[in-house]
């Protein structure tokens, strides 16, 4: 993983403000927490800040900080810790996030990233010509069992094979993202066995309490309480 800094002074803009729709949407977030307690919504925040500019900026974190009365660096803290907040410019249609953790890396995350090296930058954290895609490898996403996986924005992609993802990244690339179904690209359902069940096979397992609960509503005992 890289070290996570600030974007160089550069790029930076200079002032940054939530837009009328997401300034209602940080209300409703602050609003979610006890007084005195409207630091917690520094999370979402910053996600509504980057939802806004496509990355967060150094305005943006100052600007966070003020509204929720906490000092910089703890808003700096959380920005530079979490890898779901980018720190600086992305790709505009997609930031392919590629895990690269022992299950991910074991089931061929490496080949994951020379695709993304092939059809995007050679370098993670720099955009195609485009500057439509980008890339990087990160952290453990939390779907090690449907390894090898990415994320796109808040979606992630998983069990994957370099040339499903391949046609993922093209359909972003063609701004055709959203035809491309969010979780197992193998037709699994969330984690369930990718071949079936291996165990609890025998339906009678299910089906030897049907008689006895047939009987107990029969006689009405079904419906006594304690
Ligand atoms: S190791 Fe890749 S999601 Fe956990």
């Amino acid at each position: 993983m890289s070290v996570r800094r600030l974007a160089d002074e550069s790029v930076q803009p200079e002032s940054f403000a939530f837009n009328r729709e997401m300034a209602a949407q940080a209300k409703v977030w602050i609003n979610k927490y006890p007084k005195g307690r409207e630091q917690s919504a520094v999370i979402p925040l910053l996600m509504l800040a980057q939802e806004q500019e496509g990355w967060v900026t150094r305005a943006a974190i100052e600007h966070v900080s003020q509204m929720l009365d906490m000092p910089r660096i703890r808003v700096l803290e959380v920005a530079t810790f979490y890898t779901q907040f980018q720190l600086k410019p992305v790709g505009t249609r997609a930031h392919v996030q590629v895990c690269g953790t022992t299950p991910c890396m074991l089931r061929g995350s490496e080949a994951l990233m020379d695709v993304c090296r092939s059809k995007i930058h050679h370098d993670q954290f720099h955009t195609n010509a485009d500057g439509t895609l980008s890339w990087e490898e990160v952290e453990c996403l939390g779907a090690c069992v449907n390894a090898p996986m990415i994320m796109i924005f808040k979606d992630t992609y998983e069990d994957l094979t370099p040339e499903r993802l391949a046609e993922i990244i093209d359909a972003f690339e063609a701004g055709k993202g959203d035809t491309i179904k969010p979780g197992p690209q193998v037709g699994r359902i969330y984690s369930a066995p990718e071949a079936g069940l291996t165990s609890l096979t025998d339906e009678k397992v299910f089906l030897k309490s049907a008689p006895r609960a047939k009987a107990a509503k029969a006689s009405g005992e079904d419906k006594k309480t304690v």
